[in-house]
């Protein structure tokens, strides 16, 4: 018999940046300082994103554009990328992002790619560790996700490799 199947994810929405806590304030400071070295030519949308590392560990990153466009990369995945090449076995903790764009004011919270949500994804099941997530426009309000799994509900798990008949 068919049923209908509600989901329930929570967010946790800020009126500022000046009410998160320290740790995560201090995040999203260095993803905001990562916008200004994004390389966005083309999009004119600049975005910075900063890696917590369980070892305390911060890596940034931000968008990289291409004149063949789909060979750019988004910010949160230079950043993510960078922090597990250079630290495998450490897990993720969190990672905050933020942008600015060339023609408009960015007052809504940037909410990452399916693609980079499937990366961070990754991490988050290889270790078995929640990422948070703390995503801010250019100013304005905050929201924060306590797992990827609030922003990627019904996700590829890896399990699905491994069944044998
Ligand atoms: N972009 C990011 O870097 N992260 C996001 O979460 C959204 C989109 C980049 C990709 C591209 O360089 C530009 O923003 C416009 O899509």
């Amino acid at each position: 018999m068919m049923k209908k199947i509600d989901l329930s994810i929570s967010l946790f929405e800020y009126d500022s940046i000046n009410e998160l806590n320290d740790a995560d304030r201090h995040l999203l400071e260095k993803a905001r300082e990562a916008v200004q070295a994004a390389y966005a030519p083309y999009s004119e949308y600049y975005v910075g994103a900063a890696v917590l590392l369980e070892n305390g560990e911060i890596y940034t990153g931000n968008n990289q554009e291409n004149v063949a466009y789909p060979s750019g990369l988004c910010a949160e995945r230079v950043a993510v990328f960078a922090a597990a090449a250079n630290n495998p076995g450490i897990p993720v903790k969190a990672v905050a992002i933020s942008a600015r764009a060339g023609k408009f004011s960015v007052d809504n919270p940037v909410m990452p790619c399916g693609s980079c949500r499937q990366a961070l994804a990754e991490y988050e099941m290889l270790y078995k560790n929640d990422i948070r997530v703390i995503m801010m426009g250019e100013n304005g309000k905050v929201i924060v996700t306590e797992s990827i799994r609030d922003i990627l509900p019904l996700m590829f798990h890896a399990e699905e490799l491994k069944k044998t008949r």
